[in-house]
Parts: C-alpha cells; sequence; structure tokens
C-alpha cells in the first residue's frame, strides 16, 4: 500500500569542481524541501526560490522525477500534492534542476516502500536531467565521481577536510545550461584533456589527502570555463579576486554564472573581494558561505 505523506530534503549541488566537467560535483548545505501527499488530483505548489517560473503542471521536473519512478515499477502516479519549498537559487549552476528530479523519485521511491537503490535512482534520474554530475552528489551527499558505464552510473565519494569551506559568489542574473553549453567546442585540443585529466585527478587525490595547498593548481581548467568566460567575462577576475583573499582554489559553479571558492578561513574576506571583482564588472549579485553538506537526499517524517 503507498504510503500517504512523505518529504524530502535535497541539497543544492557544484558539479565540474574547475577540471571535472561532467564527472564530479560537490552537495551543498543549501536545500530544497518537497512534501508529497496524497490528494484527489495532481497539485503542485511552489515557494521560495524559482516561484513563477516554475511550471506547476506534469512538467515540473519534481513531478518527472515521481513519474518516472512510478513508470519504471508499471504504474502512474495517483493523484498527488506536492508541496515544494526552494532555497536553491534556479539557473545559477547550484543544481536547481538535478535537486528537483532527486527530490521527486526519493519522494516516489518512498511512497512506493522504496522499490529501488539510489544507485538506480541515479541512473533513472540522468535520463531525465541529465547531468549526473549533480544528481549524483544531490542524492548521495559530499563529493561525488559519477561515470556513465553502459546504461547506467557509477560513482566514488571523495573524503573531504571538515575544515573546508565554500564561499560562492551568486550574480542576479540568470544562465541556462544548453546555452552555457551551446559555446563549448565538439573537440579539444589533446594538450588541453591532458591539462584536465591530470588536475582532476590530483584535485580528487588532494581532497582526500588534506593537501588543501595542492587546490589551486589542481582546480583550473581548459575544457569550459574559458569558452564559457564569453558569457560571463566576470568569471575570470572574480577567480583571481577570490584567490587573491586567500581562496585554495575557485573556479565555475557548474556551467555557471555562480562562482565558488573554497577555503578553510577568511571566508567572510574571501566573498566580499569576491562581489567587489563583480561590482568592478557591473555584474550584481551576493556572496554567501556555505558548506559541503555531507548527506544527500534526506527524509523527513513519513507517514
Ligand atoms: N557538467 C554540467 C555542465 C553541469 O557544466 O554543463 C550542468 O549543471
Amino acid at each position: 500500500m503507498l504510503k500517504q505523506r512523505v518529504s524530502v530534503r535535497t541539497p543544492a549541488t557544484a558539479a565540474n569542481l574547475g577540471p571535472g566537467f561532467d564527472c564530479l560535483g560537490l552537495a551543498l548545505d543549501i536545500f530544497n524541501d518537497v512534501v508529497v501527499e496524497s490528494a484527489l488530483a495532481l497539485s503542485i505548489e511552489v515557494s521560495g526560490e524559482g516561484v513563477g517560473a516554475i511550471p506547476t503542471g506534469r512538467d515540473n521536473l519534481v513531478y518527472r522525477g515521481l513519474e518516472a519512478v512510478f513508470s519504471r515499477v508499471g504504474q502512474k502516479p495517483p493523484g498527488l500534492q506536492v508541496t515544494c519549498h526552494n532555497g536553491i537559487p534556479l539557473a545559477r549552476g547550484l543544481g536547481s534542476s538535478g535537486a528537483a528530479v532527486a527530490g521527486g523519485m526519493v519522494s516516489a521511491n518512498l511512497l512506493l516502500g522504496g522499490p529501488f537503490s539510489t544507485d538506480e535512482l541515479l541512473s533513472m534520474g540522468a535520463a531525465i536531467e541529465g547531468h549526473p554530475d549533480n544528481l549524483a552528489p544531490a542524492l548521495f551527499g559530499g563529493c561525488q565521481v559519477v561515470v556513465a558505464e553502459g546504461e547506467s552510473y557509477l560513482h566514488a565519494t571523495v573524503p573531504l577536510s571538515p575544515a573546508l569551506k565554500v564561499v560562492l559568489f551568486i550574480p542576479d542574473a540568470h544562465l541556462s545550461t544548453a546555452q552555457a553549453r551551446g559555446v563549448l567546442p565538439k573537440r579539444v585540443p589533446l594538450k588541453d584533456a591532458v591539462y584536465n585529466v591530470g588536475r582532476a585527478a590530483m584535485l580528487v587525490a588532494s581532497l582526500a589527502n588534506g593537501e588543501l595547498s595542492l587546490l589551486k593548481a589542481a582546480t583550473r581548467d581548459r575544457l569550459h570555463q574559458p569558452y564559457r568566460e564569453m558569457l560571463f567575462p566576470a568569471l575570470g577576475p572574480v577567480i583571481s579576486a577570490a584567490l587573491g583573499a586567500g581562496a585554495l582554489g575557485s573556479f565555475l559553479s557548474g556551467a555557471g554564472p555562480t562562482v565558488l571558492a573554497l577555503c578553510t578561513e577568511n571566508e567572510a574576506v574571501i566573498g566580499g573581494a569576491m562581489k567587489r571583482a563583480a561590482d568592478g564588472q557591473g555584474v550584481v549579485g551576493v556572496s554567501r558561505v556555505a558548506h559541503p553538506a555531507l548527506d544527500g537526499v534526506v527524509a523527513g517524517e513519513v507517514a
């Protein structure tokens, strides 16, 4: 029998982490909450981030996640009231779409009594959302490496130093992932591929070993940021300002335009420097301190 009410909390995510294009992601302690209750018909209510922009019909991404899980057990979702309270800013490179799909899938899985493992949900969700580097950290938390293997996805957790903190500069302007992928080349020089492979490997090793002084070099990228800078020219100055103020490494969060800086101290100084650099480029936005979220989607009250 279906459960009557489930509630889940899903973290924001920063994909890529510089060189790990499409294969690395980090969950952050900024959250979307979803409550799903049985009802006579479908109704979707949104509050917080994205009100007015997020669809409230069957094309809603939380609902699409729910529907995919029901469909995998050969069912259509029953009448449901879906209430979304969103803390994750939309279209800023913070994984709001992945969080919505993950929240919907985990809710459906709980309503159905848990027929699927979280690994199965990752592969199911990637087919809807297309960005496993957001979905894996949203589902499993922490820092995740994710790769496609045939039809499914494999992921591995990267241990993180408890001292690691995050400073975000979140521009007010939105940037769609489709637009940010549209500027990427179809082919890249071998030397740029080698540059990134080495840095992605060094990034994982330095995070895992706590060799944080390597992060400055290990978070540099040549596969996507130089191209995306055409859409967001403030990227270079904001990264330089973060590093100049003492950040350990800094890069575009996902497809952007949010810029993320890693640090263990001086968060306020780094955030202030990032904001001033953005102001200097005519970019309006806010800086915000966050932390890695070590849990992925968490179920709240379940009745
Ligand atoms: N890896 C993806 C990209 C993340 O950078 O386009 C999209 O959220």
